[in-house]
């Protein structure tokens, strides 16, 4: 990798960008650096070719002719020979978490734009009456899985440039919430940068591209390239669950289900939740080519998001949520001649430098292309892909946006609904409002329940609960 200067402005003048370097001469010499070093961190070669396929001639996205709705198990099976396949399925998820071959992955490089919080989203602050982190949830949920299984569970945190520091730091000052220190990785994903609808790299300000990063899907690529995989292969570790950052109630690692992934054979596997509505923002797992594949909710036309069963269910009703379970040799696979996954195209507003004046501009309609990639277009390329239906009263409370659907307060009144539905089901009185929802906040650490069966084993522990009180349970 070139790194002296007259190498990099060589790279950039072939790859038709020199303008990057246009206020060099006025920086000062950190700021040289710093610019320097950007550049050298960029694959120009990627970037060129992606200029021409994606920024100046973008496929539309077409319709494969045959999409059919992916088959999926059952979260409560009927057949009494697919409950057997469950239980046996959260054996094996138990046997590998004690023979510590599975690691817990997060993907947290995303900039949180949606949500407004300064910091990296897993510093947010998300239970209902400790307030605690989305990272320290997580934490606390390996820990408790650690200490259940009498196991080591590796836990690899995927950042990026604009937040690395921020979350290492993070974590540093809350003593990695007692985790030991080298059980937690922490990595960046790579970065690519904001090109205007002209094909030339944007400039952020005049010693920084604008640069963001290259999607969920850059995570396969940072495995391999920051060292993680090789550092799993030498732990052990045959399985990885996959998990995104902005869900406090999220099962880090759900023995049944990396069992049924690992006893099937599969390569990489998801969770789903059926859809409320066929317009509901979840991609659609679906069947293409024989393959699992996720159509982007955007993507799938009316007429099949709305399509209905003659029994009233929607036709294509498996949503993602995100949740994967992949084995460490995929990863090593993908990455094994070039990393694979196609680039989308994002057109968005990007505030830029103008180069004749210098000054910033705050554009008032989109300027710019972002390329990413996405985790889930991997899974087409997998050998075998299995989905499991979750709960998603159980699972699934994500804090994407500041307010409304998927909202902080949406967030916290699921998991306060989840958790009142846990202690009746054990049989502790929980008061109601009139139209029904809990007349309480409830929280409950990872320590006194990972799941709904826990709680009827602790149920002793819960005290009596007065309307309008808060509790916590751990
Ligand atoms: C995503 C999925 C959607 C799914 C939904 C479930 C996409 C395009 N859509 O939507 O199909 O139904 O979650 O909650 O993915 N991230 C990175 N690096 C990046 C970009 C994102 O680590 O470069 C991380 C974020 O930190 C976050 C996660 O990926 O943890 C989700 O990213 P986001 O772009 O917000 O996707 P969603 O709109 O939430």
């Amino acid at each position: 990798m070139a790194t002296d200067h007259a190498a990099l402005l060589e790279i950039l003048q072939s790859a038709d960008q020199g303008h990057i370097y246009h206020f060099y001469e006025r920086l000062s010499a950190p700021q040289r650096q710093s610019l320097d070093a950007q550049v050298a961190a960029i694959d120009w070669t990627l970037v060129s070719e992606l200029i021409k396929t994606v920024v100046h001639k973008p496929a539309p996205f077409v319709l494969p002719p045959d999409v059919q709705p992916a088959p999926y198990f059952a979260n409560k099976p009927a057949d009494g020979s697919l409950r057997d396949q469950y239980s046996m399925a959260r054996q094996r998820g138990q046997t590998l978490l004690r023979e510590g071959k599975i690691a817990a992955f997060v993907v947290a490089g995303g900039q949180g734009t949606r949500l407004g919080w300064s910091g990296p989203k897993g510093t947010f602050p998300a239970t209902p009456v400790k307030h605690k982190s989305l990272f320290q949830c997580f934490v606390e949920h390996l820990k408790a899985l650690e200490a259940r299984f009498h196991t080591t569970i590796p836990f690899y945190v995927m950042t990026s440039s604009v937040n690395h520091h921020a979350t290492v730091e993070f974590f540093k000052q809350n003593q990695f919430f007692s985790m030991p220190e080298n059980h937690i990785m922490f990595f960046s994903q790579d970065m690519l940068p904001a090109v205007g609808l002209d094909g030339k790299v944007l400039l952020e300000s005049p010693e920084s591209m604008a640069l963001s990063p290259n999607g969920h899907g850059g995570s396969l690529l940072a495995l391999h390239k920051s060292g993680a995989l090789t550092d799993m292969r030498h732990r052990g570790i045959t399985q990885i669950s996959y998990f995104q950052v902005d869900n406090p109630i999220v099962r880090c690692i759900d023995p049944l289900f990396i069992g049924l992934h690992d006893m099937q054979d599969a390569d990489m596997s998801s969770k789903m939740l059926p859809k409320e509505f066929g317009k509901e923002k979840l991609g659609n797992f679906c069947l293409v080519d024989g393959k699992v594949t996720v159509i982007e909710y955007s993507d799938l036309p009316d007429d099949l998001s709305e399509q209905r069963l003659p029994d009233g269910q929607l036709r294509f009703r498996a949503g993602s949520i995100a949740l994967h379970a992949i084995r460490r040799s995929f990863v090593e696979q993908l990455n094994a001649h070039g990393f694979a996954l196609p680039y989308h195209r994002a057109e968005k507003k990007v505030p830029y430098i103008d180069l004749a004046t210098g000054e910033k501009i705050e554009p008032q309609k989109t300027n710019a292309v972002k390329m990413e990639t996405f985790v889930f277009d991997a899974l087409p390329l997998a050998g075998k892909s299995i989905i499991y239906e979750t709960d998603r009263l159980d699972e699934f409370a994500p804090i994407k946006q500041a307010q409304g659907v998927d909202s902080p307060a949406s967030s916290c009144d699921v998991t306060t609904r989840r958790n009142a539905q846990w202690i009746s089901a054990a049989g502790v009185k929980v008061p109601i409002k009139p139209d029904g929802s809990p007349h309480a906040v409830i929280e409950i650490s990872a320590s006194f329940a990972l799941t709904r069966e826990d709680v009827v084993d602790n149920y002793t522990k819960i005290p009596p609960i007065a309307p309008g009180d808060r509790v916590y349970l751990e």
